[in-house]
């Protein structure tokens, strides 16, 4: 009864007499006051233990914490380099331009450049071999050079240096020819297996030459490249810590192959970058400061830290503010090689956001060639449809189309513009790879990503370079807004 009374007046105060209520209210006070004693004693007792920790415990934990973040802002502080930059071409024979059009040094002197200086060691990642014109049957004068760089290549093992290719399985006796040539010259080749580990092919383009000069972009080890195809790419020299960060890279083909190997995951600790999208390398490119770093697909292929090379491509059109270039071969919103057929809008939705949100310049300047698929025309029209310039939905495609003699069409596989690359009013991005998706999710690519905010002196941005090519080919004759083609088949095959 009186346990009822007691309780009953806190949770019923109305239904009780006054009396008992007030006997239960002060019961309940008292109650109180034991229970903030003890919450203030237990409060001071923990404030002591905590400061007794912290006198003897927190400077050592800060002074590792200190030293964590110094290693790490050691690492990702640049380098004091003295890095060369050049931007290199292929212009096929034919292609002229009008006068006091931008000319920059060809891959084939980059290319013998650095055989001619390469001391140590020479590492090339590569799609397939054919530099001799034996795989055409073909004796035609302009193979020389692609001869020639081959010769180069195997005298290497002669004078000293050693000679590493990481190539694509070959699916051809032609392209075998010119790995057996190499194997027996004393060159170290491993056929890296992409069909099988991912699914994919290794299509990624780049030379590593002493760990300290390297070569970048989209020409294949193919006579073609040299003379006959239109190329872009980069080569840098005197240049150690992003040709080490490259040779990471390269040492991750060269692990998976070896024979039945498997893509280790996670990948060992020494294939781990610093330099990503978030935190480049701090680096001075021709003497001019410039965040750089190596982006890499397909994900499985990379070690912590890397950015996946669909992932740079998104974060700099993401970023742009003015504009966005784009040079690419192939362009498809889709996974071109796989079965059943799949929609891969990841590229395009960032590029029509950047056209409605932003009201930045789009500009996607394609090639056309008698191999290219008809739907990819269909997505570049869809592309080309948002433009409107009332709404300033600025967006632009064009089609460039590599002109060829009756004689150069006889050549198979050449006479196109095989250029990737982008260039918006802060970044040059100089890649490997189609954008389509396949080349993003299973096949190998790299890709080198530089932001240069201002020139030191009066020279040139690699930037305002890249874009001086892109304009150059947007505004000539071999570029046609893909609106004004009526048949594409007519306009790529002649
Ligand atoms: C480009 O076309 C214009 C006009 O048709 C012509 O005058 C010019 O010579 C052409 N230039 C080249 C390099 O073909
Ligand atoms: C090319 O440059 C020269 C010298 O600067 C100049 O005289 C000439 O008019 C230029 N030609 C064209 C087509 O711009
Ligand atoms: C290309 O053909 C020539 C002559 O037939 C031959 O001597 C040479 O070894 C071949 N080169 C390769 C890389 O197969
Ligand atoms: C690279 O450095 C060496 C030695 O300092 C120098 O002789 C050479 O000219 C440099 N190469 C380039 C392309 O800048
Ligand atoms: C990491 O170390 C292993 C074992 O020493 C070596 O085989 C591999 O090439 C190294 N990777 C890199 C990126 O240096
Ligand atoms: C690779 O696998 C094949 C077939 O499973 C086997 O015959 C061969 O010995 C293996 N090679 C190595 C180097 O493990
Ligand atoms: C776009 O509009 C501007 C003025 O608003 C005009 O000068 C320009 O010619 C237009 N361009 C096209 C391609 O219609
Ligand atoms: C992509 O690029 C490669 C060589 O870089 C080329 O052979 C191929 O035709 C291109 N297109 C597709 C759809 O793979
Ligand atoms: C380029 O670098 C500057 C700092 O030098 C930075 O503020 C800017 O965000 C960078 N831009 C991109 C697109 O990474
Ligand atoms: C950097 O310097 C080299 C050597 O002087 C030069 O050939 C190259 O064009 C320069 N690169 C740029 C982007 O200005």
């Amino acid at each position: 009864m009186k346990f009822t009374a007691q309780y009953k007046p806190i949770l019923f105060p109305e239904e009780t007499d006054n009396t008992v209520l007030q006997h239960g209210l002060q019961l309940e006070k008292a109650r109180k006051y034991h229970r903030c004693a003890l919450f203030i004693a237990v409060l001071l007792t923990l404030l002591l233990c905590v400061m007794v920790f912290q006198l003897f415990f927190f400077p050592i934990f800060l002074s590792t914490s200190q030293t964590t973040t110094e290693i790490i802002l050691g690492q990702d502080v640049g380098c004091d380099d003295p890095c060369s930059f050049v931007l290199v071409e292929s212009i096929p024979e034919g292609l002229v331009y009008d006068a006091n059009s931008t000319i920059n040094p060809s891959i084939f002197q980059s290319w013998l450049n650095l055989l001619t200086n390469a001391k140590s060691s020479v590492d090339i990642a590569s799609f397939y071999w054919t530099m001799t014109n034996n795989d055409t049957k073909t004796h035609v004068s302009s193979a020389g050079q692609g001869e020639l760089i081959l010769q180069e290549l195997l005298k290497l093992k002669q004078r000293g240096v050693s000679l590493r290719v990481a190539v694509n399985p070959p699916n051809s006796p032609q392209q075998q020819s010119d790995i057996s040539a190499l194997k027996s010259s004393g060159a170290d080749v491993r056929v890296v297996n992409m069909p099988i580990l991912t699914g994919g092919v290794l299509h990624t383009k780049f030379w590593v030459i002493d760990d300290k000069h390297f070569y970048i972009g989209s020409a294949n080890m193919d006579w073609r490249s040299l003379t006959q195809v239109k190329e872009l790419g980069a080569t840098i020299y005197n240049c150690s810590c992003l040709a080490q960060d490259l040779d990471k890279i390269f040492e991750s083909y060269w692990t998976v192959g070896l024979p039945n190997a498997t893509i280790p995951s996670p990948w060992p600790v020494n294939f781990s970058t610093p330099y990503n999208k978030d935190t480049p390398m701090q680096i001075k490119l021709n003497g001019t400061e410039s965040q750089v770093y190596l982006s890499s697909s397909p994900p499985p292929l990379s070690g912590e830290g890397r950015t996946d090379d669909l992932q740079s491509i998104v974060s700099i059109i993401d970023t742009a503010k003015k504009f966005v270039y784009i040079s690419v071969m192939d362009y498809s919103p889709t996974e071109e090689f796989s079965h059943p057929r799949r929609y891969w809008p990841d590229i395009d939705n960032h590029l029509r956001k950047a056209v409605f949100e932003r009201h930045v310049n789009v500009r996607l300047l394609i090639s056309c060639w008698k191999n290219s698929r008809p739907s990819m025309f269909t997505f570049l029209r869809s592309l080309a449809a948002l433009y409107n310039n009332k709404s300033h939905y600025d967006i632009e495609v064009k089609i460039f189309v590599v002109p060829a003699s009756a004689e150069q069409k006889k050549i198979p596989y050449a006479r196109v513009n095989h250029n990737k690359y982008m260039v918006t009013e802060a970044v040059a991005y100089i890649g490997t790879s189609n954008w389509s998706g396949d080349y993003f999710l299973n096949t190998a690519g790299t890709a080198l990503v530089v932001n240069q905010t201002k020139s030191a002196g009066t020279s040139e941005t690699i930037q305002m370079k890249l874009q001086a090519v892109f304009e150059r080919d947007w505004y000539s004759n071999y570029s046609r807004t893909i609106s004004t083609l009526s048949s594409w088949t007519e306009t790529c095959t002649f």
